[in-house]
């Protein structure tokens, strides 16, 4: 494979996230190794920095319906017309806190903006005294390399330079470095925190909502119909998580107070993107007719891994363990992934429900042109060959 990790990073988002693995640092009786945490039967009172993207308004919803108390602190920017009934602070994670700096106190606070390592430690230490509890929503891409199977939460995680993180001040700024920064917001907290603090790393986050289109590009794609370029094998494997199974398991973090790190993705090694291809057939009942070129081919043509071909990466070189990351530990905890199917349908209703603005392009996923051009060299190659 000639295209490295980094370039994967810096063409999307990344694919999924360690530190200095934090249970290590924690007393035995606060680690959950293998036993489950009894979850709270009391309502809790939670802080969600942010709430309004795209895990925050499923994690809200879903503690909600648990009986807990909300309390969202944003810009008011995204989707202010969310949550009219809850309790709304405004604040800027870069440059305005005051509205957290109060007497309030809070069981928990979930963070999903956790990108610049500083901004962090700045809500963590404005916070500490506050909030038992500080989940870091983190990401599988904390790890230095794929290469192995079956990557536990202990596996080494990547790392970035000092002068870089002292140079990036903003999230736009993240990407080339995105595992490597996320890692250090994990830190960030725990350094703060200690042995108060969750990673929730999640892989690919699917399903309604979702603004990447990373996996929506494959359902829609199936149900446009046609000759359809697929990459390398259905057998490849892929691992994702639905949004509202990922909001399930954070609020159940909360409610059992987990600390440390939790790989929280479907299970390795299950899921293929045949499946998912075969799956959005059946459900859209489209002509859609496979095509699976190789990814030598693929490569010549410049269709990139997880950005053309997107939700897939070929399963080689450095990213030889891709789609069998271990999650026996947030199983073991209650983590629970829906079937494929059921994350297909609400992926297309929900896109059905956007405005034809939106739907107009994917944001993920060859462009049609482009496809049409590599299936016809693909039908080309192959004639020749046989001729
Ligand atoms: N997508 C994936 O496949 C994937 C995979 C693995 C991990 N992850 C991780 O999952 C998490 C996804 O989070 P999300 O974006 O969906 O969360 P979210 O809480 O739904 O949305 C982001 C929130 O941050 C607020 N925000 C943005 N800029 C802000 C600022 N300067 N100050 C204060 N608040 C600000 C936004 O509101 P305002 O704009 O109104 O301020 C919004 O409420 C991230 O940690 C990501 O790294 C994602």
């Amino acid at each position: 494979m000639k295209s490295t990790r980094r370039d994967f990073l810096r063409r999307s988002a990344a694919v999924g996230s360690a530190a200095v693995c934090t249970a290590a640092l924690l007393p035995e009786a606060l680690t959950t190794k293998a036993s489950a945490a009894k979850p709270t039967k009391k309502k809790l009172k939670i802080l969600m920095l942010g709430g309004t993207g795209f895990l925050g308004p499923h994690t809200v919803r879903v503690a909600i319906s648990r009986g807990h108390e909300m309390t969202l602190f944003n810009r008011g920017k995204s989707n202010p017309h969310l949550f009219p009934d809850l309790e709304k602070l405004r604040g800027d994670r870069y440059s305005d806190l005051s509205a957290l700096k109060s007497n309030r106190k809070w069981d928990a606070v979930i963070d999903p903006f956790t990108y610049v390592p500083r901004t962090v430690k700045a809500t963590a230490e404005l916070l500490a005294d506050r909030v038992q509890h500080y989940i870091v929503i983190s990401t599988i891409s904390v790890y230095k390399e794929y290469s192995k199977p079956n990557m536990t939460e202990d596996a080494p995680l990547e790392e970035v330079a000092p002068d870089v993180v002292e140079r990036i001040k903003h999230h736009r700024e993240v990407m080339p470095y995105y595992g490597g920064m996320k890692a250090l917001c994990e830190q960030a907290a725990e350094k703060v925190m200690p042995g108060r603090v969750a990673n929730v790393r999640p892989g690919l986050i699917v399903g309604p909502g979702d603004p990447s289109d990373r996996f929506t590009y494959w359902p829609v794609r199936v149900s446009h119909g046609g000759e359809t370029l697929c990459p390398n094998s259905p057998k490849d494997l892929v691992q994702n998580i639905d949004v509202r199974d990922l909001a399930e398991f954070v609020i159940t973090t909360v409610e059992k107070r987990l600390l440390g790190a939790y790989n929280a993705t479907s299970p390795g090694g299950e899921r293929t993107i045949g499946q998912v291809l075969d799956e959005s057939k059946k459900i859209t009942g489209s002509d859609a007719k496979f095509t699976w070129v190789p990814n030598s081919f693929l490569e010549e043509q410049k269709v990139a891994p997880w950005s053309d071909m997107p939700a897939w990466l070929p399963a080689e070189g450095e990213y030889a363990g891709f789609g069998t990351i271990n999650t026996a530990k947030a199983q073991a905890e209650g983590l629970t992934c829906r079937k494929l199917p059921a994350t297909i349908s609400a992926t297309l209703k929900w896109w059905q429900e956007q405005s034809e603005e939106r739907r107009a392009k994917l944001r993920a996923g060859i462009a049609a042109d482009r496809e049409k051009e590599v299936l016809a060299a693909w039908h080309k190659k192959n004639k020749e060959s046989e001729g």
